[in-house]
Parts: structure tokens; sequence; C-alpha cells
């Protein structure tokens, strides 16, 4: 064996190591037990007694030679800072994980419907591209009607339309379901109208529908006051104002007041701010359905989603919600 050779190829390769993997896969090839200097004293055993002690020798210097430059190597690298440590530092602080955030319009989502479930509602979906007929006339609303213009719509082409509102889903339920029920239909809806600090051209509603044998305003006040104080985790005041669609008799809107201290910037005019429209179910979607007439009544709502995230988080522009900047969705 070319001890010579052997030596120098250590050499070199030891002049390569840059880490403390480097220098123990060296260690492993030029000293460890299976190593070709190993073999090679292994195989000195067949020979005559002189040219043992000669080989040995040489063989000797070898590994000597090895056993200090693997020291030094092994020096050189825990002193030498332009080595990467082979030793992990545990006292360092970690390198944070960046997590994502849950949307505040998710959020907020979570909360009503978590709410409306602990009161027995079904969470049922709709479809946001919607006929013309569950979105405007099976809601009592015809296309010579006035009421129309309260919706101004995206048309896709005729008869077809994004939603406007989450009310189609009354219908569509009522279509093939038998009172009593109670359901919440979350959902994204669509206006065709010039964006401002409270209005955007997609948002979110939650739909309610109850239907019973002696369903009235109160039971509606009563489950409204308690999804809000829920909310909001404080007593809060509502009110009911007269208003009108085409789809419930009598129709109101409905604004909430919070407690002073827990305003904020949108709220510091101490004013009322409206959540909601809703009202008693329309005798004609009854009749619509085929329900028995004058059997079942109900109350039904729309809930705007941004306004209440709104108020909760004392956001002051609608249009932050859907503009993805990270600097506002980090708060959440
Ligand atoms: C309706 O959409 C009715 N479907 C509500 C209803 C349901 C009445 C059931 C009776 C029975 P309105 O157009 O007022 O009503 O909208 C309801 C809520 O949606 C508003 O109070 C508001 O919070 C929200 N909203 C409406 N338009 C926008 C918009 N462009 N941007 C953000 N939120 C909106």
């Amino acid at each position: 064996m070319d001890l010579e050779r052997l030596r120098k190829e250590a050499k070199k390769e030891a002049s390569l190591i840059r880490d403390a993997f480097d220098l123990e896969r060296w260690r492993i090839k030029y000293l460890g037990r299976k190593s070709a200097l190993s073999l090679f004293f292994t195989s000195l055993s067949k020979l005559s007694l002189a040219k043992k002690r000669e080989q040995g020798k040489e063989a000797n210097a070898v590994r000597h030679f090895f056993a200090s430059l693997y020291k030094q190597k092994k020096e050189d690298l825990e002193n030498n800072s332009s080595f990467p440590s082979p030793f992990i530092d545990i006292t360092r602080p970690g390198e944070k994980i960046h997590q994502g955030y849950l949307h505040p319009l998710t959020l907020i989502l979570r909360n009503i419907t978590d709410s409306f479930q602990k009161m027995g509602f079904s969470i049922i979906e709709g479809p946001e591209i919607e006929t013309e007929y569950y979105n405007f006339d099976a809601l009592n609303i015809p296309a010579n009607h006035p009421a129309r213009e309260m919706w101004d719509t995206f048309w896709i082409k005729s008869k077809l339309l994004l939603r406007t509102h989450t009310s189609p889903m009354q219908i569509r339920y009522m279509e093939t379901h038998q009172p009593p029920f109670r359901i919440i239909v979350p959902g994204r809806c669509f206006r065709y109208e010039a964006t401002d600090p409270s209005h955007e051209i997609q948002f979110h509603q939650v739909e309610g529908l109850m239907v019973g044998k002696n369903i009235s305003l109160a039971n509606f006040k009563a489950v409204i006051e308690e999804v809000v104080k829920d909310i909001f985790k404080q007593k809060v005041l509502i009110r009911f104002r007269p208003s009108y669609f085409p789809f419930v008799a009598p129709g109101v809107e409905v604004d909430i007041k919070l407690k002073q201290e827990a305003r904020n910037k949108i709220q510091d005019t101490n004013e009322w701010l409206e959540i909601m429209g809703a009202g008693m179910v329309h005798p004609d979607l009854f009749k619509r359905m085929g329900y028995k007439n004058n059997c079942w009544q109900g109350f039904a709502f729309g809930l705007g989603v941004e306004r209440i995230a709104m108020i909760k988080y004392g956001i002051d522009d609608i249009r932050l919600f859907f503009g993805s900047d990270i600097r506002f969705l980090e708060q959440f």
C-alpha cells in the first residue's frame, strides 16, 4: 500500500473540512476501524518480522500524523468562528413561526353563527348566483315594483344575477321544508353601488327565518337581544324603527346603541347604529309556499355582518375588509 499517497490524500481532504459533519466523515475514513490504514495494520500479520517492523513503523507514523491532523482540525472548528458551530446553542431565541390570522369577518361570522346555534337555529347556505325569481319576484318584488330600486343589481344575463341579499334563501328553504323551523343563512351579497366608508360592492349578511304557530316580533326582539349581547359581551340597547320591505309586514329596521365605555371611534357621537332589516314574514310568501293560511307566522331578518364587525372592532372604513392590507389583518 502506498502510505505516502494515503497521507497526501488525507491531508488534502482535511483542508476541505468545513464543519463537524465533514470532520466526522474524515475521521471514519482515515482513522476508523474499516479505514485503509486499519486494514493495512491487519495485513501486516502476514509479513515477516523484519518487514512487519519496517512497515509497521511507517504506518504508525502515518497514524500519528492523522491523529494530530484530526486534533488540529477539531480545535480549528471549535475556535474559529468562521466555521459554522457544530453545536446547537439552546440559549438562542428561536425563530418565530409566522402564523396566519383569522380574518375579522370570519371571527365575527363564527361568533354570530355560534350564538344562533345555541338557540337552536340551523345553518343553511345558498347560491351567490341567483335567479331573478328568487332574488325578487318570489319576495313580492315584481319587475315593475319600485322596491327593486332598493337593490342595485349586478346582472349576469337576463334572469340571472349576483344575489343582492340573502333573503332568496327564505323562499328556497320554505319550498322544501314545512314549519316549524328556525334557520340562519350566512353568505356573501353583491350590490352595484359606489363604495364609500360604509358601503361595499360585496358584503356579508346573515339571514334569519323562524316560523311557527305563535312566533311574534317579541320573540324576534328576545332572540336579537341575546345574540347582540353575546357578540358585544354586554347588554346593548335595541330599538325598532318602522321600515318597508315587500316581503315582510310589518317591516322594521333594527338599531343598537352600546354603553358609553364600550363605544369606539365609529360611535363617538352616541348615535343609534342600524344593523339590520327585519319584519314578520308576509302572508303572501306562506301562500306561495302552499302553507295553510292563518296557521303559521314568523319573523325574518337580514343582518349586515361588516356593520357588526366595524362596531365591535372600531373599524371606520368597510373597504379595509377586502383590501388585503396585512397591517390591518394582523390586528385580529
Ligand atoms: C335587506 O337586504 C333585506 N333583505 C333585509 C331583510 C331580511 C328585511 C329579512 C326583512 C326581512 P337592506 O338592504 O337594508 O335589507 O340590507 C340589510 C343590511 O345589509 C344593512 O343593514 C347593512 O348592514 C347591510 N348592507 C346593505 N348594503 C350594504 C353595502 N353596500 N355594504 C355593506 N353592507 C350593506
